[in-house]
């Protein structure tokens, strides 16, 4: 067991080099190097991928297997396993073919995105999809070649569940976006403007402390899509992005990736460096940047409690009520694009998404349609069709990554947030008086005792059940967003 360990840990370094160089590549590279360090993340992430899947680690493992008591050194063994067997049936002809594949299919997906035509793209889309249908077949599947995929960030989420808990959620958010046609609009003209970067760098770094972000482990940066990267142990940093004109963006992108930081700098110590010193999955990690982005950080108490900080910072909004900032941040929009959609119309973009990928992995439909399926579906479910495939189907770099099965994990995480919500609610009784009065650290403890301290040692619907004593059930998403809702639309 200790040498599978001591082995496991040897490739995590370089897996912590590649992290930094990635990091250096987002935030502080010269533009002029990046084809070169592009080589070298390549080289050294190579070499990791050539140690885990030699033969070594398969007779490590199978050694390991007789003497792992601890449920611990079990959990090590069964990740380890799943990967490593998994990586071992994946021709390596097929995966670099894959890897070249999608690299030129994202300079395409750029271009076509620029001069919004799908067209451009196409042809590197349906070669994707190709390959993809022949990594599942290498794979195997049972009942649906989209459960291989969903099973890569979701470890043990069926397909049919999927589509179970679409069948009760889709509903009841057309249904719901309806109602709040006839509600009161929140007016956010004052989220518009020009505002200083260097007073939203300010905010944001307060904020991080607020939420009990352990800046003497980690920083925050600039990059043009934000994210959280751990390095290694007591080095997870995250990245933001600033505009003059929109507020909002920063401000939420902050408090999205210190959720996601927080889970890493929860996750203990002597996990560090192990299969299991990671998130359960990609859907509860996501869990836990919306828990604090959405549940904690777009509540009236919490704004209530950040407000005066607030305005000392952002002295034009010291006339505004905090009610009505509180509403302009809620607003619910019939809009085309998932990333600045509302807590509403989210989760609607990601069926969408899912549907797609899932007809298209089981062809059920063809690439060349897509501009024509995705706009149906647009009007079907949000009840807008953009004008411009650039803001259609073409608006999510995913695909061209070749990440199919991922996008269910945005929405999983909403529905996750939610149910733990309403359990945590339970042990915290004063829940909205502490985020009134700014004590994070108690929910943080909570998250950190029931979920971070358990890293990756339980699959996410396990963790789930253990956590809420129940299974994935979707009415807690629906109640939490009719009682906001209801309230922020005078309904
Ligand atoms: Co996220």
């Amino acid at each position: 067991m200790q040498n599978l360990k001591n082995h496991l840990k040897t490739i995590s370094k370089f897996e912590s080099a590649v992290s930094l160089l990635s990091w250096d590549f987002e935030t502080y590279m010269p533009p002029k190097a990046a084809q070169k360090r592009a080589e070298i993340i390549g080289e050294i992430a190579g070499h990791a991928f050539k140690l885990f899947t030699s033969d070594k680690t398969g007779l490590l493992i199978e050694k390991a297997e007789s003497e792992a008591s601890s449920d611990i050194d079990k959990a090590v063994i069964r990740v380890a396993k799943k990967e490593y067997e998994k990586a071992k049936k994946i021709p390596p002809e097929l995966f670099k073919e894959f890897q070249i594949t999608t690299s030129k299919a994202q300079h395409f997906w750029e271009i076509a995105k620029n001069e919004n035509n799908f067209a451009i793209f196409q042809p590197h889309l349906e070669k994707i999809v190709e390959l993809t249908g022949k990594i599942v077949d290498c794979l195997g599947y049972k009942e649906n070649k989209y459960d291989t995929l969903l099973d890569q960030y979701e470890p043990g989420l069926k397909t049919s569940q999927l589509k179970k808990i679409i069948s009760y959620v889709k509903p009841f958010l057309v249904n719901f976006l309806d109602k709040i046609e006839n509600g009161t609009k929140p007016d956010d003209k004052i989220l518009t403007g020009d505002f200083s970067i260097e007073k939203q760098k300010k905010f944001s770094e307060k904020i991080l402390d607020f939420l009990n972000y352990d800046k003497n482990a980690g920083r925050l940066d600039v990059s043009a899509h934000p994210f959280t990267i751990t390095i290694g142990a007591f080095d997870v940093r995250i990245t933001t992005r600033y505009s003059r004109s929109d507020l909002k963006n920063s401000i939420f992108s902050t408090i999205h990736e210190c959720g996601h930081a927080l889970y890493e700098q929860g996750i203990p110590e002597d996990f560090r460096e192990l299969p299991i010193g990671e998130g359960a999955s990609m859907a509860i990690h996501e869990s836990q940047s919306r828990f604090w982005e959405n549940i904690v950080g777009r509540s009236l108490n919490f704004w209530k409690f950040v407000y005066p900080t607030f305005c000392e910072i952002f002295s034009e909004f010291e006339n505004v009520p905090v009610e009505k900032f509180w509403k302009a941040i809620n607003k619910v929009e019939r809009s085309f694009i998932r990333t600045e959609a509302d807590e509403v119309t989210y989760n609607l973009h990601i069926m969408l998404r899912f549907e797609i990928e899932e007809a298209l992995i089981n062809n059920k439909i063809s690439v060349k349609d897509l501009p024509v399926i995705w706009n149906e579906k647009m009007k079907e479910y949000i009840g807008v069709i953009p004008e411009k495939e650039s803001d259609g189907v073409l608006q999510d770099v995913h695909w061209s990554h070749g990440s199919f099965g991922y996008f269910p994990s945005y929405m999983l995480g909403n529905l996750y947030a939610a149910q733990f919500y309403h359990t945590m609610t339970k042990d915290i009784s004063d829940f909205d008086e502490r985020i009134l009065q700014g004590d994070f650290k108690s929910i943080l403890n909570w998250l950190r005792e029931k979920i971070h301290s358990k890293g990756k040692i339980y699959e996410p619907l396990e963790l789930l059940k253990n956590v809420t004593g129940e299974d994935l059930n979707p009415e807690y998403y629906a109640n939490y967003i009719t009682k906001k809702f209801t309230m922020i639309y005078n309904l």
